[in-house]
């Protein structure tokens, strides 16, 4: 069974004692298929990205939005197989969002694996914005993105991070990965490692909207 995170949302880690007081994370926050309505958050949640000078994770970060409508026809686009690029699968984005429209994170769950998927990059990518991290939003977004793999019918899925990166590695933990493998990948200049997670059934379905 995958594991609840504990923390109370937007409460740093050490107001947690207090955590029973405030609602808890899963309570504020859920996953939506890109929607207009979140446009100016998610615009500047990849301004932080580039304005930290961070690479952009999930890939579809990168993805032009200056037109917002065509932005969000192309997400719908690459949900349903249409005009990816060679080697390319169907992959699906999604938003965390909050109770204040704020969108933390998003995350990018590709319907199948690849050869060069397997080796890195996996089913699922996910980033939450620079300013919401070390909050239990990164738990939270694979968690649920877990929820949408199964509702896309994946029984398991393969997530893969650099061995450096401990916060991705622990929340890929958290989240019941396994270590599969661990690789060092001259091209990326560090190990990678690959940890699968079985999913379990799930009993909610999100809104899934365009995607
Ligand atoms: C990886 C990432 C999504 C984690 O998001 P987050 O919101 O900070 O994650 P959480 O707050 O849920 O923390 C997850 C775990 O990492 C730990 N953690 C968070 N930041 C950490 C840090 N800087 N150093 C060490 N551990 C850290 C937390 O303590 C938590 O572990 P715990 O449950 O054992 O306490 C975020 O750092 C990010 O977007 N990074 C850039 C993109 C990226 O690397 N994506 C992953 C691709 S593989």
């Amino acid at each position: 069974m995958l594991r609840q995170p504990a923390l109370a949302a937007s409460a740093p880690r050490s107001a947690q004692t207090i955590g029973a007081t405030l609602p808890q994370i899963s309570q504020v926050v859920e996953l939506v298929a890109p929607n207009v309505a979140f446009r100016d958050s998610y615009r500047n949640l990849v301004a932080e990205f580039v304005e930290r000078g961070e690479k952009l994770v999930p890939f579809v970060l990168g993805f032009d939005h200056a037109d917002f409508d065509a932005f969000l026809e192309r997400m719908l686009a690459c949900s349903r197989g249409a005009g990816l690029p060679a080697g390319f699968v169907p992959h699906s984005t999604f938003w965390l969002v909050d109770r204040n429209a704020r969108v933390l994170g998003v995350s990018s769950i590709r319907h199948s694996l690849t050869p060069a998927l397997r080796r890195e990059g996996g089913n699922i990518g996910y980033g939450v914005r620079p300013s919401a991290r070390g909050a239990g939003f990164g738990v939270e977004i694979l968690r649920h993105s877990l929820r949408q793999a199964a509702l896309l019918g994946l029984g398991s899925v393969l997530v893969t991070c650099g061995k450096g990166n401990i916060a991705s590695g622990k929340t890929i933990l958290r989240n019941g990965g396994v270590l599969q493998s661990e690789e060092y990948l001259p091209d990326r200049g560090e190990v990678v490692q690959r940890y699968g997670i079985e999913i379990a059934p799930s009993g909610r379905a999100y809104p899934l909207g365009q995607c």
